[in-house]
């Protein structure tokens, strides 16, 4: 049922054995005073590496100003550099892969993270959350960045990018979904900008396209990737026109010559399914218009995963909430053992519980 999840697939330069793919996963247990990844993450990590299968990493934030959730992790110091190749050594031992998704969070932020006040497309009204020291709080309002500060976050993905190769990385991955800082660009509902960043697709696009470009200089195109949610409204996103906004990103992006393009399915928002029991729709529509590979995300299980593939929707499958509590994953679905259920209260509850103390049933997939 599963077999064709276990055909080995070329992400651009990203050779992996099978198709199941750890989908990025913010667990906000990196060190709260510096960002740093740490011990703990390096074993969470490590007991979710597959012979020649690939982790994308939790979103990871390119700038002191880009965070928005005390304790997820960075890649602005060293120390960052030095604990990621800690984790991504210990990938690499099992035979694994792992790429690095790049993050900046834009207006989902609050003062007391990043010391002054959010930046984002445009200064629209907006009621989200951030995770500081004194908990969950409203996200502080946010101001519109101006064109020179937009050079310096475009600068700062390349920094990161450089970090993430030094680190050992296998790729690193753009995370423009979900409404944080290149979401908020794209869509229309928060960029009613009148510069050369706003109006038009091409103009709400320019920044992804000079950050891929910038990043894609340091890397090779064929080891970056992008991320997109095309209709989702977490964050409190919504475009006039998503279908137009998003196929002519792809097509965009198709010309870049990228690693994958990620796809999440509108069934999902954020970090929960909103329309239970809706068909995988966003990759199937975008890989119309992006000829690379496709990666499709969001409330896959082994069979519609396999599924997915067969009907040319995607080439691989990323699985989230799965993965926080199957470190086995790939072997799990190989062998068709059920699954363990995952505890949605520890997902961000920082410490070991229900993050590196869900247990392994089936032994590692070995490529054949
Ligand atoms: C706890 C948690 C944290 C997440 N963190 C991220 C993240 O850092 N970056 C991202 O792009 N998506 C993030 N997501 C979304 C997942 O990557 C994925 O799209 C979503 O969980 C749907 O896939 P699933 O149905 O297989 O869980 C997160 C989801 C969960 C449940």
């Amino acid at each position: 049922m599963t077999d064709v999840l276990f055909i080995p697939v070329k992400l651009g330069e990203i050779e992996l054995d099978h198709r199941v793919i750890m989908a990025p996963l913010t667990r906000l247990r990196a060190d709260v005073d510096s960002d740093n990844p740490n011990d703990l993450m390096r074993e969470y990590y490590a007991q979710r590496a597959s012979m020649g299968g690939l982790i994308i990493s939790e979103a990871t934030t390119v700038s002191p100003t880009a965070r928005g959730y005390r304790g997820s992790p960075g890649l602005y110091t060293e120390a960052h550099v030095r604990g990621w190749q800690q984790i991504v050594d210990a990938v690499h031992a099992r035979g694994g892969k792992m790429v690095a998704q790049l993050w900046h969070v834009g207006r989902t932020s609050h003062a007391s993270l990043i010391g002054g006040e959010p930046v984002t497309a445009s200064d629209v009204p907006y009621e989200g959350m951030a995770f500081t020291a004194d908990g969950w709080v409203p996200a502080s309002r946010a101001r519109s960045i101006s064109i020179e500060e937009i050079a310096g976050v475009v600068a700062d993905y390349a920094a990161a990018a450089r970090r993430a190769m030094h680190a050992g990385f296998d790729g690193v991955e753009i995370h423009a979904a979900s409404g944080y800082l290149i979401d908020q660009f794209l869509q229309d509902n928060s960029n009613v900008r009148t510069d050369a960043y706003g109006g038009s697709v091409v103009g709400r696009a320019r920044l992804l396209m000079e950050i891929v470009d910038a990043v894609a200089n340091i890397w090779g195109a064929g080891k970056v990737a992008v991320r997109l949610s095309p209709s989702s409204n977490f964050n409190g996103m919504a475009d006039s026109d998503p279908d137009s906004t998003f196929t002519q990103v792809a097509a965009m992006l198709d010309r870049k010559r990228l690693a994958y393009l990620h796809v999440v399915e509108p069934r999902i928002s954020g970090f929960q399914e909103v329309a239970p029991g809706l068909q995988p729709v966003a990759a199937a529509k975008l890989c119309r218009w992006f000829g690379g590979a496709i990666v499709a995300a969001g409330g896959f299980n082994g069979s519609e995963a396999a599924a997915e593939i067969l009907r040319g929707g995607a080439d691989a499958i990323a699985f989230g909430r799965y993965f926080i509590s199957n470190p086995d994953l790939p072997g799990r679905l190989r062998s068709g053992r059920a699954l363990t259920p995952y505890d949605r209260s520890s997902f961000y509850a920082g410490g070991s519980r229900g993050y590196t103390d869900y247990s392994a049933a089936v032994a590692p997939v070995r490529s054949e």
